[in-house]
């Protein structure tokens, strides 16, 4: 059976060269945000969620970007505290966590 994740999660871990126009997710430090958000998952025990690495998900200059389905909804999480935010608003408490949706 395909699995259904009650929040699917993909956060852009593209990187560019220095000086790129557009910038990159990596640059600001999406790669910690990654590894902090599948460890706290996990210590948390939250099940049916699943957090991916993204290519570009073309919102380069609003990065980090986040994007979690089935809802669609947009974050730019740019700090550990902004990741543990999502997580229990977000994920926990089924809320958006406005102050950081994507602008
Ligand atoms: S580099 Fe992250 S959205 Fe494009």
């Amino acid at each position: 059976m395909a699995p259904s994740y009650k929040h699917h999660v993909f956060i852009c871990q593209n990187q560019r060269p220095e000086g790129h126009p557009r910038g990159c997710c990596l640059a600001k430090g999406a790669d910690k945000i990654l590894e902090y958000m599948k460890i706290r998952i996990k210590e948390l025990g939250l099940k049916n969620i699943r957090i991916n690495k993204a290519g570009c998900l073309d919102q380069c200059e609003k990065g980090p970007a986040v994007v979690i389905y089935p809802e669609g909804t947009w974050y730019t999480i740019k700090t550990i505290e902004d990741a543990e935010t999502l997580i229990q608003s977000h994920l926990i408490q089924d809320q958006k966590a406005t102050e950081l949706l994507m602008k």
